[in-house]
C-alpha cells in the first residue's frame, strides 16, 4: 500500500505555495502502488475531489479541499538500449525533470537540454507539453506508460497517441484519468544544438560560441539555465507557475489588423498559417508588468508570470488572472487562455 498520510497540508507541494488540504495524500512509489492508490480512489464516496500530484508546478489549488491526492514518486532511470541514430531512455515519473535532464547530460545523451530548469516531474513533462527554446519534449518522447483509474489497465502510448499539440495532450484534456508512471525518451546520436530561439542564439554568441565553434549539450544547457534564471522568479524565494497564460494564436487576418494599430505586436507564423502573439507583451502593454494586486502581481521581470508575494490564495491568484484577461480583451479583442490546470 503507498505511503498514506491524512489531512495533508498542500501549501508546500505546489509551486505558487497556494493553500489547501486533502483528507488523504497517498505516495506512490511504483507500478504496483499505483494500483493499489487506484483501489483505495475506488472506496472513496463517488465525485469525492481528486488529483494526481507531480511537482506542483503547473497548478492552481482554487482552496477547496480534496479527498483524495496522489502524489506520484516513482523513480528511476535508465538506458534501454541504442539504434544507429538514438539513444533510448527511460525515467519513472518521479524523477525531477532538470536533475534527469542533467544526467542525460553527464551520460553524454543530448538532446534535453533546451528544457533545463524547468520545474516538475518527468511524468509531468508530457501532461502539458513542456517547451522551451525551441523544442517540446514531445519531439522527444519515444512512449509513456499510464494506468488507467478508470479501468485499471495499465496502457503503453506512442507518442503520436499522446495527441500532442501546444502545451497540450490527451493526459491534460482527460483531468483525473491517466497516472503516467513511466516515460522513455529518443535521443538523437547526432546532435545539433537547437538555436532557433533568438534569445538562446544571442546568449550563446555573447559566451563566443559561433558556427564555427559550436556550443556542446552542455553550453547549450548552462546558457539556457542562465536565461531563466534572469527572467523567471526561482520558485523557492516567489511563488509562480510559471508562464500563466497560452501565447494566443490568431488568424493572420486578425494579426495583420493588430499590427496595423500596433506596429511593434510580436507575432510568429505557425506552420497552418496562423500567427502566433507573445502574451507576455499583450500583458505589458496593459500596464501589469511588475503591477500588484493585494498579495498577488504581475513578476517585475516577465509579465507572463503570475506570482504569490506571500499569503495569497487560489482565489486572489483567478481574480488577478481574470483582470488581466479583461484588460488584454478590451485593448486588443484577444483571449488570453490559462496554461496552469485548475483544481
Ligand atoms: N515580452 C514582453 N514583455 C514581457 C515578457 C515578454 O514584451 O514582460 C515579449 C517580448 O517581445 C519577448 C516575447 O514576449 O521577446 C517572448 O518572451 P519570452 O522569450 O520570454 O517567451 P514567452 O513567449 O513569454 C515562452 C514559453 C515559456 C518558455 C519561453 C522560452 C509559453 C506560454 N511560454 O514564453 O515557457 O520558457 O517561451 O522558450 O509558451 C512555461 O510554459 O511555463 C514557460 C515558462
Amino acid at each position: 500500500m503507498p505511503c498514506a498520510q491524512t489531512d495533508a497540508d498542500l501549501t508546500a507541494m505546489n509551486t505558487f505555495g497556494l493553500p489547501a488540504r486533502a483528507a488523504h495524500l497517498l505516495r506512490v512509489h511504483s507500478v504496483e502502488e499505483a494500483h493499489e492508490a487506484r483501489a483505495f480512489l475506488a472506496t472513496r464516496p463517488r465525485g469525492a475531489p481528486s488529483l494526481i500530484l507531480g511537482g506542483g508546478s503547473n497548478l492552481v489549488l482554487r482552496g477547496e479541499a480534496l479527498d483524495t491526492v496522489l502524489k506520484v514518486e516513482i523513480s528511476g532511470r535508465h538506458k534501454l538500449g541504442e539504434t544507429e541514430t538514438s539513444i533510448l531512455v527511460e525515467a519513472g515519473a518521479g524523477e525531477n525533470w532538470h536533475g534527469f535532464v542533467r544526467w542525460t547530460l553527464d551520460q553524454g545523451w543530448p538532446g534535453l537540454e533546451n528544457l533545463s530548469l524547468i520545474p516538475g516531474t518527468v511524468g509531468a513533462a508530457p501532461v502539458q507539453n513542456i517547451g522551451a527554446y525551441g523544442l517540446e519534449v514531445a519531439e522527444r518522447i519515444e512512449s509513456l506508460d499510464a494506468l488507467d483509474l478508470t479501468s485499471g489497465e495499465l496502457e503503453r502510448f506512442s507518442a503520436a497517441d499522446c495527441r500532442f499539440a501546444y502545451r497540450d495532450s490527451v493526459f491534460k484534456r482527460q483531468p483525473g484519468r491517466w497516472l503516467i508512471t513511466t516515460v522513455r525518451f529518443c535521443l538523437p546520436r547526432r546532435w545539433q544544438p537547437l538555436t532557433r530561439y533568438g534569445e538562446l542564439a544571442q546568449e550563446l554568441a555573447g559566451r563566443g560560441f559561433s558556427d564555427s565553434a559550436p556550443p556542446s549539450p552542455l553550453h547549450v544547457s548552462d546558457a539556457v539555465i542562465a536565461l531563466r534564471r534572469r527572467k523567471l522568479p526561482d520558485p523557492a524565494e516567489l511563488g509562480s507557475a510559471g508562464s500563466f497564460f497560452k501565447n494566443p494564436v490568431i488568424e493572420a487576418g486578425r494579426c495583420a489588423a493588430l499590427l496595423a494599430a500596433h506596429p511593434a505586436l510580436p507575432h510568429h507564423p505557425q506552420p497552418d498559417g496562423r500567427e502566433k502573439l507573445s502574451a507576455g507583451w499583450l500583458i505589458e502593454q496593459c500596464g501589469w508588468k511588475g503591477r500588484r494586486l493585494g498579495s498577488t502581481g504581475c513578476y517585475i521581470q516577465h509579465a507572463l508570470i503570475l506570482v504569490n508575494h506571500g499569503g495569497a490564495t487560489g482565489a486572489d491568484i483567478l481574480r488577478l488572472a481574470a483582470n488581466i484577461q479583461d484588460d488584454v480583451f478590451r485593448r486588443f479583442g484577444v483571449e488570453l487562455e490559462p496554461e496552469p490546470v485548475f483544481v
